[in-house]
């Protein structure tokens, strides 16, 4: 059996079609609903600076800006929270742990606090420390069934990208460390503990990543060395154990085995050997703290408003690969590209259009693409190109599962990976790291939505195939991961909103 087989077979058997959906419980059974925040009972707690500019360690600031609360919300008796970094359903299946000098440590973001799960003793370079993001695949499984792991990977994406915009805000910069397999992840932050896990619902270990100064981290030397990291924790004080989320489950199978069939072993990337093309468009600043707290997902559209062609090449602009975060986090040469349906841009026709983010694929994609696209260049210092013209506003909402958020906005989007030539090269856990660019171009179109005055919604659902046969795809050499949309928004004033923490002023 080629090792590939697993992944074709669990994405394929996880497409929603227009007669089916991908399998799924079918309804939600809220007795089970897993508890959105996990805790380490007995672990010491240590809360983080409320003041992201505190003199102390930055690790609070990176933490309450990329996946910390963002808001709770109040609608007659219910009430939820929000965070920085979005997730598909409000279900947040991503936890994060921080390794730094003093050890090991679980973030609690209900809290804004760190519990302490491992002390350990080893030499530590100045200012750095590590981010790990793990998933726990029954918090969307309970809501989505088998299609769930997408949206785990989908989730960690996301949050890689805040966690990288963050470490930004702190001077600091940030990088995915692929030499680290995830099972040496899991015995880092101790979710290989069975002793600790005792009922608890277990975590996946997703990727790690380090944080520290520019000339550190993205240096040509390594920073820490993994073997003696994991033998200090291996002789360390573990601490805590962790809670149980639901008290009923549903065993879904095919994630499991998706899971494990795309397990990450480490990798050893030399830099050259994944050249970033840069590219001549001016790269905007960061988006500011208050942009990052205050993205939302649009809820509804309001099917009029339009945006200027200069403000949606901008948007684009920022999509480009560049040597800036978050790009710089990641360790692989983009693979997802993105096909637009415009609705509302001032100056652009309505349309389908594609934007390339490697110049590398031009040839490929052209060629699996229909016969009668017209590949017209749109903006002289931009990738983008028609391919025909024509309203796409029943056709965008029609292929994302019917949902109007993709029909009433400026422009919605279809996230086409390069799958097949992707997964080829760099084996089936290149499966995760697609998902996880998506998610990162989802965070980006999050936050230039804000800037913009807009909003966006990362759209999980959507049929598949049929996307495919819009763009005459018919086998796996491309494939559509992730859809999202960008807007005005129209407000549900039925909901009140309050502050993530008490504490934080408004
Ligand atoms: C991977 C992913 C898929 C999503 N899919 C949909 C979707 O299909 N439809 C939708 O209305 N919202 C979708 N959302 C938006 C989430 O519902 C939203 O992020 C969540 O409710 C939290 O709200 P917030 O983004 O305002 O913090 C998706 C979000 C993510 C990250």
């Amino acid at each position: 059996m080629n090792d590939l087989d697993a992944v074709y077979r669990y994405h394929d058997g996880t497409k929603h079609h227009f007669h089916r959906f991908a399998p799924s419980l079918g309804y939600l059974d809220w007795a089970s609903q897993p508890n959105p925040f996990r805790t380490y009972r007995d672990a010491p707690q240590r809360p983080l600076s409320p003041r992201p500019d505190a003199p102390t360690s930055p690790i609070g600031g990176v933490l309450r800006h990329s996946l910390g609360l963002s808001a709770w919300k109040r609608y007659h008796t219910s009430h939820w929270s929000l965070r920085v970094n979005p997730s598909s359903g409000n279900l947040h299946p991503t936890e994060a742990y921080v390794v730094c000098a003093s050890g090991v440590f679980h973030y609690a973001p209900d809290r804004h606090a760190l519990e302490r799960r491992c002390a350990f003793t080893i030499n530590w370079p100045d200012d750095c420390f590590l981010v790990a993001l793990t998933s726990i695949h029954w918090r969307e499984a309970w809501k989505y069934g088998e299609r769930a792991f997408r949206y785990c990977q989908h989730d960690l994406g996301h949050a890689i990208a805040a966690v990288a915009f963050a470490a930004g805000h702190e001077r600091l910069s940030a990088r995915l460390l692929p030499e680290w397999p995830q099972r040496d992840i899991a015995a880092l932050i101790g979710i290989d503990r069975d002793e600790d896990f005792v009922d608890a619902e277990r975590e996946e270990p997703g990727c790690l990543m380090l944080l520290g100064p520019s000339s550190l981290v993205r240096g040509p030397s390594p920073v820490l060395d993994p073997s003696l990291l994991l033998d200090a924790v291996r002789r360390g004080t573990w601490m805590g154990r962790a809670s149980q989320l639901s008290d009923d489950h549903v065993q879904w199978t095919f994630i499991d085995e998706i899971a494990r069939e795309t397990e990450d072993r480490g990798r050893t990337i030399s830099r050259s050997q994944f050249p970033i093309q840069l590219p001549d468009y001016p790269i905007t600043q960061l988006p500011n703290r208050r942009l990052v707290l205050q993205r939302r997902s649009a809820l509804a559209l309001d099917g009029r408003s339009s945006i200027p062609a200069d403000a949606f090449f901008s948007m684009l602009s920022r999509l480009l690969p560049s040597e800036a975060p978050p790009w710089t986090a990641l360790w692989w040469a983009p693979r997802i590209h993105l096909a637009l349906f415009v609705h509302r841009v001032d100056g652009v026709e309505p349309g389908l259009y594609l934007l390339l983010r490697n110049a590398q694929t031009i040839d490929r994609l052209r060629a699996a693409c229909r016969r009668d696209f017209s590949w017209t260049p749109v903006a002289a210092d931009l990738p983008l190109v028609a391919l025909a013209h024509g309203d796409c506003r029943r056709l965008s909402a029609r292929v994302s599962c019917d949902q109007d958020i993709a029909a009433d906005g400026f422009f919605s989007l279809g996230m086409i990976a390069d799958f097949d030539a992707s997964l080829q090269e760099l084996g089936p856990s290149f499966y995760r790291h697609l998902f996880w660019e998506s998610g990162a171009v989802g965070q980006v179109l999050y936050l230039e939505a804000e800037a913009a005055g807009a909003r966006g919604t990362g759209i999980g659902c959507f049929y598949d195939d049929p996307v495919h046969d819009v763009l005459g795809l018919t086998d796996h050499a491309f494939q559509s991961l992730y859809h999202f949309t960008v807007g005005i928004p129209v407000e549900d004033t039925r909901l009140t909103t309050e502050r993530g923490y008490e504490w934080e002023l408004t």
